[in-house]
């Protein structure tokens, strides 16, 4: 193990918030003369937010607004009404402090990009900020000055639902994208007309729920809290995000929305952070059936001094706040810290100066622009898992039918995938259209939708589907999941295709023509059972407004499949929690020392396997790993390099590898670099994500791909949880998944 004495201790410093530091000072001042002139009822005001979607928000909020008792409202996207809604704050009330208009706009608002799993398979910054910027533009229309988005949750487990709403499981790939979403949402000024704030959630830990049912406890050792699931929030408080949301779950014991270890030690003290916590939707009142506390006005004392600076539909702090303050247990500097964080981005966003929207002033929705990046969001997003014989792409020439099959391939509504509140399905060009509108009169396109829906147990069409089939040179079938069976409280334990979707794959298989499967899904699933009865499979996650055309351009070859996957695919349910930066053990597994169930000897059972760690029935690889994705083309890696062998720390040491695109077509791919840290004071990962990037190639071109490595990019949380940097031996691998087996080697020597 390295000596502690030469580690490099890295110094946390938030030192970002897109406002230049003259405009910070004189927010400050602003906050500090405003929060001065108001009375206790008025900051309690604030820090509640409320739902302003029931009955006539007008009439029904009207009175509070006048007295100052809001402090933001959320859900209501009318803009007239909004605009009524501020004017009454601005003009009506004593201070005329203007509202936060909050909104969960996911991945899009009208115009809706692939499922943040989705764009996270397209392992493109770019993309995903363009895609927010567009999602926070046309928000805007409506007078929604703050969307509770990007979900940065690392999601290990496929079952919880809301790993469509994720980045994935990887804290490094979450954490670029997260600060790319952010900045794409808040724009490089955050008071310009068409940014929204950002709200990275759930902070923290949510997406180790148990068994991934939803909302469920979750026990993150702090080590791990901090090495894997902390990483994508620093990284979006880094990126500047205005608000952070407290976390429905429970945290080793103490839920997150009452946790002070979360929002005043690691947020607040350790990251400096600026901007304001938002609890969920009633977890302030909800700590109460956690049993963390005994009614309400517990409840309010225990968010308002874990940090929790604006309760959201919940009516906690405005019934007990100004009393707990009153009788001396909420010390009034808790309240104006929680009320200087607010006013801070109500500063930010320049709401004192611009409180009213005019649609006319921004770009028209789903314009050609954002058709285009969603197309292209959806087009990258896509993961060739397999491709047995190079059934795809189709070759229209050769082509004269095809059979398109199955309850996806013509559902626009499902295509879009959970979180679309405001999401328009009369948008979305589906498979079948776009299949269709490029075939052309040169194949001929059956369609039979089979099922009606993916959880049906009807078979009565099948045969029908059968016989399209057999009458068409190729068949695509469209699996998967409904938008429904994902996202909040629609956690699964059978990951599988629903319903007789496998039969049907089955069924048709017989028929012996090349089958094609495109799978749109809110989560990764466990394919086992029809990964040897298709030729191919292309993952669409679940694709957005125009996910057809994207698909239809991957089956024909118009482009070249380059997504990766951002989590890892089990073969079966049990292997969950399986992920690729796991902990090597004491006893790793290897090809050799496992046994499958069927092989294990009646004799002498106890010899059968080599004591490691392993499933009987399931070994230890994934169905397809993290990282995953083929391509039309063929891509070749090799000679990898370091540009030192040794390095001090506070030195950078580069990676190199050769890449080379041997197939016939230009593609692009994401070339990704993996290190291992082979001792630690702490036990670390088999391989750890440290950086990607996607690059175009040419046939027959080759380029040298450079990753560059500081050292503090090889910090993690020790045994004293301090970010540090290890002397020692590094491992460092380039490819094109988290299976590359092409490696070197590097160390990091203590300079003392
Ligand atoms: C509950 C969800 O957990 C959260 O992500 C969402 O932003 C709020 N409801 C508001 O809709």
């Amino acid at each position: 193990m390295a000596v502690l004495c030469g580690v490099l201790l890295v110094i946390i410093m938030n030192d970002s918030f897109a406002t230049h530091p003259e405009d910070s000072v004189r927010i400050e001042k602003r906050v500090g003369a405003l929060l001065a002139e108001m009375t206790l009822a008025e900051k309690v005001g604030q820090m509640s937010q409320v739902n302003a979607s029931d009955g006539n928000p007008i009439e029904g909020l009207a009175d509070r607004l006048r007295a100052g008792s809001i402090g933001s409202i959320l859900n209501q996207v009318d803009v007239e009404t909004v605009n009524e809604l501020q004017r009454i704050a601005v003009e009506e009330s004593r201070l005329g402090i203007p509202l936060l208009v909050g909104r969960d706009v996911i991945h899009g608002f009208k115009t809706v990009m692939p499922i943040p799993l989705g764009q996270a398979a397209s392992w493109n910054p770019d993309i995903v900020r363009d895609g927010a910027a567009i999602a926070a533009r046309e928000a805007a229309t409506t007078g929604i000055n703050w969307t509770f988005a990007p979900m940065i949750d690392i999601a290990r487990d496929a079952r919880w639902g809301r790993i469509a709403e994720s980045l994935g499981e990887d804290p490094h790939l979450a954490s670029v994208l997260a600060a790319a979403m952010v900045e794409g949402y808040q724009g490089d000024d955050l008071s310009a007309n068409g940014s929204i704030a950002a709200c990275g959630k759930h902070f923290a830990g949510y997406g180790a729920a148990e068994s991934g049912r939803d909302y469920a406890t979750t026990n993150i050792p702090e080590n791990e809290l901090r090495n894997v699931y902390l990483p994508p929030f620093k990284a979006a408080v880094d990126a500047g995000v205005v608000s952070l949301m407290a976390s429905f779950s429970d945290l080793d014991g103490i839920p997150a929305t009452g946790n002070e270890f979360l929002m005043r030690q690691v947020l607040r003290d350790e990251w400096q952070y600026d901007g304001f916590v938002v609890s969920d939707w009633d977890s302030v009142r909800q700590l109460q059936i956690h049993g963390l506390t005994e009614n309400d006005r517990e409840s309010a004392f225990a968010a308002a001094t874990a940090g929790v600076d604006m309760e959201m539909a919940g009516d906690a702090y405005v019934g007990h706040l100004a009393a707990l303050v009153e009788n001396g247990r909420v010390d009034i500097q808790v309240i104006d810290t929680a009320v200087a964080n607010i006013l801070r981005a109500k500063f930010r966003l320049g709401l004192f100066e611009n409180p009213y929207t005019d649609p006319s002033s921004l770009p028209p929705i789903a314009n050609e622009g954002a058709l285009k990046t969603a197309k292209r969001a959806a087009l990258q997003s896509v993961v060739l898992l397999q491709n047995e014989q190079d059934v795809l792409p189709l070759a229209k020439g050769e082509l004269n039918s095809l059979a398109v099959i199955g309850p996806l391939a013509d559902a626009p509504y499902e295509q879009l995938g959970t979180w679309i509140f405001d999401g328009d399905s009369s948008l979305s060009v589906t498979p079948l259209a776009a299949i269709r509108a490029l075939a052309g009169d040169d194949v001929e396109v059956r369609y039979v939708r089979a099922m009606e829906n993916s959880r049906s147990r009807a078979s009565d069409a099948f045969d029908e589907a059968v016989d399209a089939v057999a009458e068409s040179d190729a068949s695509v079938l469209f699996l998967g999941e409904e938008s429904i069976l994902s996202g909040e409280a629609h956690s699964r334990a059978d990951i599988s295709l629903p319903g007789d979707q496998a039969e049907l794959v089955r069924r048709v298989r017989a028929r012996g023509k090349p089958v094609i499967a495109v799978i749109l899904a809110g989560r990764p699933l466990t394919l086992t059972n029809i990964v040897d009865h298709v030729d191919a499979i292309l993952f669409a996650w679940h694709p957005g407004t125009m996910g057809g055309p994207a698909i239809a351009d991957l089956l024909f070859g118009v482009e070249s499949p380059s997504g990766k996957l951002p989590a890892t695919f089990p073969r079966m349910v049990g292997q969950i929690p399986i992920y690729y930066n796991q902990k090597n053990t004491g006893k790793p597994p290897s090809p050799d020392t496992i046994v499958h169930i069927d092989d294990i000897d009646a004799h002498a059972p106890q010899l059968s396997t080599g004591m490691t760690a392993f499933h009987l029935d399931a070994g230890y690889t994934p169905l397809f790993p993290f990282g995953h994705g083929l391509s039309y083309t063929e891509f070749g890696y090799r000679e990898i390099s370091t540009s030192q062998s040794e390095i001090e720390l506070g030195e950078s040491v580069t990676i190199s590898a050769e890449l080379t695109n041997s197939g016939e077509r230009a593609a692009e791919e994401v070339v990704q670099l993996y290190v291992r840290d082979l001792f630690g004071n702490v036990t670390r990962p088999v391989k750890e994500l440290k950086g990607f990037r996607r690059v175009h190639l040419e046939p027959g071109q080759t380029v040298t791909v450079d990753f560059e490595l500081h050292t503090d990019d090889l910090a993690f949380f020790g045994r004293n949880m301090q970010l540090m940097t290890e002397p020692g031996e590094f491992h460092a691998w380039i490819g094109g998944s988290s299976e590359t087996r092409l490696r070197t080697e590097f160390r990091i020597i203590d300079s003392d």
